[in-house]
């Protein structure tokens, strides 16, 4: 139409058009913010209370010495406080994705034909606000009825903090990560192919969440009372059927799109590279105490001690001490689980990077998340709880 050099447009590739419209259309049509808003607002614990929430292997700790000791009463109790677990970090998650929406949002916009791909994005941090929504409602009113207090669930957050809540950091790892955070953001609102790219990253984190979250969402699907069904089972399912959109867009973005725009610079590989890389570090750990969350276990000691010294468990705090010591520092059918988790998890990432073709050896491999194991965990636990055995006990006499 004008006499300028010809650029690439998203127009031309229909294909890829046509992808991302059906995504779109299908998610907005079957949109479930109203209806999680709806069973938020309706969520009272006494409803509930007395419920599995999720299959009953995604109960916290499941497969060790507490489970198996653990009455009727409290094993629902540890198959609600994986809920609440869960949905914290997935909290937090889903407020760095809103923010890293938007920047790569403006990335993009500076394309030609891209308002498509920014509506859909908008549609999904808008539904990121109902989940989040929905996730705190639920675990602020379960933690204040049983404990008083927060154990998972914190105050609201800027993006710019350590993503995993429970992670293998110290003032000095925060920091950098908070600089890094920033500094992705305004890299990504200025950079086609690092806006484009934040979605692999997106990706493999959405990966990772639909590998258990179908699971959860199981719980609702095969209810044979649907509509008394409790409250935050049907909140998993919906968020699950909300997450299958983004997944997918996740998936268009960073391996059609990543096609339709300019190959990357060396120094756009590099800091693609290093998201990932930062990935799998992130997702380096697995969890006895939650499957499929891969929280540091050391930084959950303090917030399991309280657990178990409070009255629901009601333990005298050399009981709690040795219960953890069973629960995290040996062989456990649990822990295999959440093993076998974290291998599911590296195999599909695998997958996921094949079509990454600027990815690097270690990155396609998954060679940092991939080198963990049962041996190395245990080795870990325990170094680690030896060491915090004393701090736990001096914590209780606070
Ligand atoms: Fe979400
Ligand atoms: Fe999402």
């Amino acid at each position: 139409m004008f006499d300028e050099p010809h650029t690439n447009t998203l127009l031309e590739n229909s294909l890829v058009c046509r992808k991302l419209q059906l995504n779109y259309q299908r998610n907005r049509k079957q949109d479930c913010t109203e209806r999680l808003d709806a069973a938020a607002a309706k969520f009272r614990y006494e409803d509930c209370k007395d419920e599995y929430w999720n299959p009953i292997e995604f109960s916290l700790l499941y497969g060790t010495l507490l489970w198996e000791q653990a009455s009727e009463t409290q094993r629902i109790l540890l198959n609600q406080l994986y809920w609440v677990a869960y949905y914290s970090q997935i909290i937090s998650a889903e407020i760095a994705t809103i923010f890293f929406n938007q920047t790569s949002a403006a990335g993009l916009y500076g394309q030609e034909d891209f308002r498509l791909v920014c509506d859909m994005l908008d549609l999904e941090s808008s539904q990121e606000r109902a989940h989040i929504n929905a996730f705190k409602t639920i675990s602020e009113q379960v933690e204040a009825h049983l404990f008083g207090k927060r154990i998972f669930t914190y105050a609201m957050r800027t993006p710019f903090t350590q993503t995993m809540i429970y992670a293998n950091t110290n003032a000095l790892k925060t920091a950098w990560k908070k600089l890094q955070l920033h500094g992705f953001g305004l890299l990504s609102a200025d950079n086609t192919f690092l806006a484009c790219q934040y979605f692999t990253v997106r990706g493999l984190r959405t990966l990772n969440g639909k590998l258990v979250q179908h699971k959860l969402s199981s719980y609702y699907q095969n209810h044979s009372d649907k509509e008394n069904a409790p409250v935050p089972s049907k909140i998993s399912y919906y968020h699950f059927m909300d997450e299958s959109f983004h997944f997918n867009s996740s998936t268009i973005l960073s391996h059609d799109i990543l096609n339709c725009i300019a190959p990357p610079t060396h120094f756009e590989r590099f800091i693609a590279n290093l998201g990932i890389k930062g990935c799998q570090k992130d997702h380096y750990h697995f969890s006895v105490a939650i499957n499929g969350i891969f929280w540091y276990d050391p930084a959950l000691y303090s917030t399991i001690y309280r657990i178990l010294r409070s009255r629901v468990f009601g333990m005298e705090p050399s009981e709690a001490i040795e219960m953890m010591e069973a629960c995290f520092t040996q062989e456990t059918e649990g822990l295999h689980r959440s093993y076998q988790t974290h291998r599911e998890a590296v195999e599909s990432y695998k997958v996921y990077l094949e079509p990454v073709g600027y990815g690097w050896k270690e990155n396609k491999e998954m060679a940092v998340m991939g080198s963990n194991s049962i041996r190395q965990y245990l080795t870990l636990q325990q170094r680690k709880f030896s060491a915090a055995r004393r701090t736990l006990l001096q914590s209780s006499q606070d």
